[in-house]
């Protein structure tokens, strides 16, 4: 596989910046971008020279793949300043490996790994006055990756772009999640994508979401497609449930992101000696646990929601509330987990990586 340094990226500085136009108190998630973005084209078998140019639109063919069979991938990763004003990234390595297995489902090539690292880092490096210190402020990265070939048969592309945008980023929900429990519509299936970061997979969850949104709740929490009896995730944010002192979330297999929130929580948990149970976990189960009491919280994580508590589930036209606690685990993870990434406390499995 191809190699490159740093230094081969070329680089077409912005000559203004938008920076001091951005009311940074007042994010909207996802509506703002850095000065900068990185491109990398994949053309005659390989990724060719990468650059970084000023933030803009760009020109894409009618035909080009993607717009036509989805065939896209991306990634959700964060930034954080230090009191000292360094920057951190948060467990990078894990989500190049993932962009990489979400990739590969779709036929998409690798993106290789010094390329991967060399264009972040040398494109944080020139927007890192956009990333702001402070707990709850973040820089969220896009890194994606579209099929960009000019063609409409059904086949895999030749040619792709991989691109990494940054936007300021603070809460993704504001408040507390209610959920609706699934019962008719589907986020994946055995031997599907629904592993992957696929553009798809997201696209498929608007339509019941708009549903739910019109029942009052932000988002659905997936249920296992043949029998709707197990819960799975909720599609922006892997889910835990907390019944008595035990912590429990589902497995993940071909159909649940493997969400890096989700492992560093098991993680956390495991380091505080809190119970966690990684299993099958049945709407039944948490119904049951919510009329007898001993279900004390459930709460959804994800990189853009990080963790988010979620206040009540409907399932079959029954509304359950959740009570409000002290010291819920929510709160406790959130705390130990934005200590982590904000340089504020211990890095015991090397989570952090300097930029
Ligand atoms: C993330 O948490 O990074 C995600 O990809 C969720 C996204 C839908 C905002």
């Amino acid at each position: 596989m191809s190699s490159i340094s740093s230094k081969e990226i070329q680089i077409e500085r912005a000559k203004t910046t938008k920076i001091d136009q951005v009311d940074f108190n007042n994010i909207d998630f996802g509506r703002i971008f850095t000065d900068h973005m990185f491109v990398c084209d994949f053309k005659d078998g390989k990724w060719q020279t990468p650059k970084i140019m000023p933030y803009q639109p760009m020109t894409i063919d009618p035909s080009a793949r993607v717009f036509h069979y989805g065939q896209a991938v991306f990634e959700g990763m964060k930034a954080y300043k230090d009191e000292a004003g360094k920057v951190w990234l948060f467990r990078p390595e894990e989500n190049h490996a993932r962009i990489n297995k979400s990739a590969a489902r779709l036929a998409i090539p690798e993106f290789p790994k010094d390329y991967f690292f060399n264009g972040l880092h040398t494109l944080l490096n020139l927007d890192k006055d956009w990333v702001k210190p402070g707990m709850g402020n973040s820089l969220y990265i896009r890194p994606f990756v579209i099929a960009t070939e000019p063609a409409i048969s059904a086949s895999p592309a030749s040619e792709y772009r991989f691109m990494i945008i940054c936007s300021p980023a603070k809460a993704y929900y504001s408040g507390k999640v209610r959920v609706l429990f699934a019962e008719k519509f589907s986020r994946s299936a055995d031997g599907g994508v629904g592993f992957a970061k696929a553009a798809g997979n997201y696209a498929a969850q608007f339509h019941p979401t708009n549903l739910a949104k019109e029942q009052g709740y932000q988002q659905v929490v997936w249920t296992d497609a043949n029998t709707h009896e197990y819960l799975e995730e909720a599609g922006t944010m892997n889910v835990f449930f907390r019944v008595n002192d035990t912590l429990i979330t589902a497995p993940t297999n071909d159909r649940i992101l493997d969400g890096i929130t989700r492992k560093s929580i098991i993680q956390l948990a495991k380091d505080n000696h809190i119970d966690v149970e990684v299993r099958r976990v049945s709407v039944k189960e948490i119904k049951d646990a919510a009329r007898n009491g001993s279900l004390k919280e459930i709460f959804g994580a994800g990189t853009a929601a990080v963790i988010s508590p979620i206040s009540a589930f409907e399932h079959a036209e029954e509304v359950f509330e959740l009570p409000n606690i002290e010291d819920s685990f929510a709160s406790i993870f959130k705390e130990k987990l934005l200590n982590i990434q904000h340089n504020l406390s211990e890095d015991l499995h090397n989570w952090r990586q300097e930029v």
